[in-house]
């Protein structure tokens, strides 16, 4: 189905049974719009997230910080890498300002490519093509399972010019990613083609702070089937190997550079805790080929 498809049956009309966009059911992205604050989520999305809540009640904060983390980390890759070109995995339904408004607003020029597997976020996706003129953006339809689609997609190889230095960001995706699918073998499939210099950014949840609170979350995730799993320091570290961290490591969102925050720039992290953040964060430099 086309994007223009898909968005038409978000209008207010009645759903057909047979919707692609799932609305009886929860889903991430959806659950995650809704604890931005966002207005694209529907009833099984907002039930499943109050659920959360009783059981998470940081959780707003946790998606507020991790986006805040995002952003300062596109930002430093921009401002103090001179890294031109993203490749922004799991996506999430469009909240301003977008990973390509936030590089573009420091080199206009930058070129960014966005992928993920919810037809919500490709029924939205003309949100993140409003690209600056001197810069592209280009989104693909694919599953994070699947990296050779990704890095195969037409759009992503007329945009990105894989023997520059790229960044790729896998923000809070891989816990959706169950053991199965071999999340780590799917991170080091997508850096192979990645040209020396070329960062990875990631987020993460974590157990580690707030066990029950955590495992718990995952639980109504699971419920409303919804895979994946969360994951401590050392398994969150291990997406990093062969990589040169950027100080300082493995850490979590809030104590992630919060020097590099900027008025106005929905970087600041504010006064939270761990427990109520409970995601691991790390930037790090792809060295060799
Ligand atoms: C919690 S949102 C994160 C959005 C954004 N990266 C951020 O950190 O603000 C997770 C996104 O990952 C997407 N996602 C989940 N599983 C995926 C998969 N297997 N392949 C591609 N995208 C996936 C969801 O559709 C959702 O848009």
């Amino acid at each position: 189905m086309t994007a223009q498809g898909v968005a038409a049956q978000t209008g207010s009309g009645p759903e057909p049974p047979s919707s692609p966009l799932n609305q009886g059911k929860p889903h991430s992205a959806r659950m995650y719009d809704y604890f931005l604050g966002g207005k694209d989520n529907y009833v099984a999305d907002r039930q499943a997230a109050a659920k959360v809540l009783t059981m998470w009640p940081g959780v707003m904060i946790a998606a507020r910080t991790n986006r805040a983390f995002m952003h300062r980390a596109i930002r430093y890759l921009a401002a103090e890498r001179g890294i031109r070109q993203f490749l922004d995995i799991g996506t999430g339904i469009p909240t301003s300002p977008n990973l390509h408004e936030v590089a573009q607003s420091i080199a206009p020029e930058a070129r960014i490519v966005y992928a993920d597997n919810d037809p919500i976020v490709l029924a939205h996706a003309q949100a993140l093509l409003g690209s600056d003129p001197r810069g592209r953006t280009a989104y693909v339809d694919a599953n994070v399972a699947e990296p050779d689609t990704i890095l195969n997609a037409p759009e992503l190889t007329e945009v990105l010019d894989l023997s520059q230095p790229v960044a790729l960001s896998l923000c809070a995706l891989l816990h959706f990613v169950p053991d199965e699918w071999d999340p780590y073998a799917i991170v080091q499939r997508l850096l192979e083609p990645l040209a020396p210099g070329s960062y990875l950014v990631l987020s993460h949840i974590t157990p580690d702070f707030d066990p029950e609170a955590t495992q718990r979350t995952v639980q109504i995730y699971h419920s409303g089937g919804i895979q994946g799993k969360i994951r401590t320091k050392a398994e969150v570290e291990r997406f990093f190997t062969g990589l040169e961290l950027v100080e300082p490591g493995i850490e979590v969102p809030h104590r992630w550079h919060p020097d590099l925050a900027a008025p106005d720039t929905g970087t600041d992290t504010g006064d939270v805790t761990d427990e109520e953040v409970s995601f691991w964060v790390g930037v790090a430099r792809k060295t060799a080929s």
